[in-house]
């Protein structure tokens, strides 16, 4: 088995025309979004939804990887075959989010950190064993009256660069997640200025551990406006101002940007990575890492049904496609 560089793993990440689909959602998060849709959870509901998810055939034509949840790395199939060696069987990377999730962060109200930091290097240990080559942390800076708030800015960044650190450690590719989060009644332009902050303060942080920018891969938000924001920006002020605060902190050393969705429609996720690959030429690659915009149409169209395995598999192959297209500059709205 030849062993991958970190650079080397990074740069099949993002290789042209694919993205990442995220399916790091805990089993709970699973059950509580049929809920809502009416279906009740069996046992073996969250194991059958990663397996459609990641056996999905020919999903390597435009998911170069995938981010599994620590629950899903125990989980095999009927014939005894692990998850992380169906998605590997598929030809994609398998990736992991060791985070344990965001907690409130002691001393700032109404603030939040991303937690899991004890004992992840006897994990990546681990998972680097099992063959999961690449990890994702995430950390959620919300705005509101008086926040975000320097310290968690500054607490949020310092747990990413410990987070990468461990990762490369092990020789796993880090992609970090400093999200600014969509809820809020906020302006664009109060987006714009914190996740400008939140970028700064976290490369500064990766630069003070040590991590390797060429290998490492940068998750970042959209700069939108909040949900709640009576003016809503159209889709090219959002490219735009994208790409311009992305222009002003992001070094060139990082090959690849994936965006999270962050609670956009599916259609608005794909037209903003669209605008932004057609119109600007950048130093790096700028494509998708979605969760809810890649899995909601599955998910409605599969509801734990084993007789909808094929539509929901058809649902999400066809997002994966339209948002391949974007990351290219290649989408319309008449392929939909
Ligand atoms: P969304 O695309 O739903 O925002 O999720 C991104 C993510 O990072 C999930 O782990």
């Amino acid at each position: 088995m030849t062993t991958l560089t970190l650079e080397e793993i990074a740069q099949q990440l993002i290789t042209p025309e694919k993205g990442i689909l995220a399916a790091d959602q805990p089993s709970w998060h699973l059950a509580e979004r049929l809920e809502a849709l009416n279906q009740p959870i069996q046992e073996n509901t969250y194991r059958d939804w990663c397996h459609l998810l990641f056996s999905t055939p020919d999903l390597s034509a435009h998911v170069s990887g995938i981010i599994m949840h620590p629950e899903a790395v125990d989980l095999a199939t009927d014939d005894g075959k692990s998850l992380v060696d169906v998605i590997r069987d598929h030809d994609i990377i398998a990736g992991i989010s060791p985070s344990t999730g965001l907690v409130p962060l002691a001393g700032a109200d109404g603030e939040v950190i991303g937690a899991g930091l004890d004992g992840l290097r006897e994990r990546f240990a681990t998972y680097a064993k099992l063959g999961i080559r690449f990890s994702k942390w995430r950390t959620a800076i919300r705005i509101g009256e008086n926040i975000p708030s320097a310290y968690a800015i500054d607490a949020n960044a310092y747990t990413l660069a410990q987070f990468a650190a461990l990762s490369q450690e092990a020789g796993i590719v880090p992609i970090v997640e400093p999200e600014v989060e969509l809820l809020g009644n906020h302006t664009i332009e109060r987006c714009f200025e914190v996740t400008e902050w939140l970028l700064n303060r976290t490369f500064d942080a990766l630069y003070q551990h040590g991590v390797q920018l060429e290998g490492t891969l940068l998750k970042a938000n959209m700069v939108v406006s909040g949900a709640d924001c009576p003016t809503q920006a159209d889709v090219e002020t959002v490219a735009d101002l994208t790409v311009k605060v992305l222009r002003r902190t992001v070094p060139p050393a990082i090959r690849g940007i994936v965006f999270l969705s962050g609670g956009q429609t599916d259609l608005k996720a794909t037209a903003h990575l669209n605008a932004m690959n057609a119109n600007t030429t950048n130093p790096w690659a700028m494509t998708f890492s979605y969760a809810r915009a890649l899995q909601r149409a599955p998910l409605a169209a599969w509801l734990g049904n084993a007789q909808a395995v094929t539509q929901g598999q058809a649902a999400l192959k066809h997002r994966a496609n339209m948002n391949a297209l974007a990351s290219v500059g290649r989408w319309s709205t008449d392929l939909e």
